[in-house]
């Protein structure tokens, strides 16, 4: 299919891409790669004059993806992440069931598939079996099947009726970085492509469109802060266990920065949503308990701070990542409570 197409005669530019440079590792140099990784996603694709969105590997099947009764992405690990980052987006772009599943779980319950579904793909190498494996099951039901990988002449995007290529250029690192964000990108193009026609949604098309422009420099900035995140990575990489919460569009990334604590610094990591907080995990929470959240200007920042007012009551100390322009409130607790569930 299309994802084929996009990469002949790279071989000189790959071996460029590939070299290690000042990076003492090649996922560090994969981090700081991000501003550029992103603008190559974007790249030929979303015009930020005219506001048009085009991902050609899809635009013969747009009207089969607007008919369908249900999408379904499937994918492993990080590429999983992403999937969960951009559901809202693309539900709320497309207005029909995002159904999002762990390949190996969805193939452990031999999920019912329908030939008007379309069952995407996700996939860094275009290589893993158990994403192979449910491509080849969806396949075998007749549902138009899409890759959306990094790797072109991979197995998935072989073996897909159409895709999109993630352009992040090669990923050496073993834990996956620069592919998250390009994986998250592309699913929002979609999305945008998906709503190109809607008057009713020309507003917020227009606003993300404007925000994907400016992502390339704000990752600019963030990769500024490394000396300061470094220290502050110090401290914490001597502690035993670390929760990640937050909820809304962030959720991904806490289950995405837990996945990464864990695989680098074999620490306990867990992402937790906050609105799940009250449901149990909350016993963990103490003075003692290392935990970061997220709080970020979105729809959700209010009912974020309601989650960081319930951890402060627990004498959680969190570490707050949020926007410049809009900190949370906090508010020192110091009542005792007596139960880890009474609420305030
Ligand atoms: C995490 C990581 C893995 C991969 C997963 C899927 O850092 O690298 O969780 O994301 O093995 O790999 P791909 O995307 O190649 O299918």
């Amino acid at each position: 299919g299309c994802i084929q197409d996009a990469g002949k005669d790279r071989l000189g530019m790959e071996l460029q891409e590939i070299m290690r440079g000042k990076f003492p590792h090649f996922m560090l140099k994969e981090i700081f790669e991000q501003p550029d990784s992103l603008f190559n996603t974007m790249r030929g694709r979303i015009n930020f004059d005219s506001y048009d969105v085009r991902l050609g590997g899809m635009a013969e099947h747009l009207g089969t993806l607007k008919r369908a009764r249900r999408m379904l992405f499937v994918a492993c690990g990080t590429s999983y992440n992403s999937a969960v980052a951009t559901r809202q987006f693309l539900e709320e772009c497309t207005e029909i069931p995002v159904v999002v599943d762990i390949a190996s779980d969805f193939l452990d319950r031999a999920c019912p598939i329908f030939r008007d579904d379309v069952c995407f793909f996700i996939s860094q190498s275009g290589e893993t079996a158990d994403t192979l494996s449910a491509l080849k099951y969806c396949k075998a039901k007749g549902a138009l099947c899409v890759g959306i990988t990094n790797t072109v002449g991979s197995s998935i995007s072989r073996s897909t009726d159409c895709g999109v290529h993630i352009n992040a250029g090669p990923e050496i690192g073993v834990a996956s970085t620069k592919a998250y964000t390009s994986q998250i990108v592309s699913l929002v193009m979609l999305g945008l492509m998906l709503i190109s026609d809607s008057k009713a949604k020309d507003e917020r098309r227009r606003a993300v469109i404007d925000g994907l422009k400016a992502i390339p420099d704000m990752i600019r900035e963030i990769l500024a802060l490394d000396a300061q995140i470094k220290a502050i990575a110090t401290e914490l990489y001597k502690e035993s266990s670390i929760l990640v919460m937050s909820r809304g569009y962030n959720f991904a990334n806490c289950l995405e920065g837990a996945l990464k604590i864990k695989e680098l610094t074999y620490m306990h990591a867990e992402g937790i949503l906050a609105g799940e907080l009250k449901h149990g995990p909350l016993a963990l929470i103490d003075s003692t308990m290392p935990i970061v959240m997220l709080v970020t200007d979105d729809s959700n920042f209010t009912k974020s701070e309601n989650a960081l007012a319930q951890i402060t009551a627990r004498h959680g100390r969190p570490l707050i990542i949020c926007n410049k322009d809009r900190t949370p409130k906090t508010e020192e607790h110091t009542s005792e409570l007596q139960s880890p569930y009474d609420l305030v």
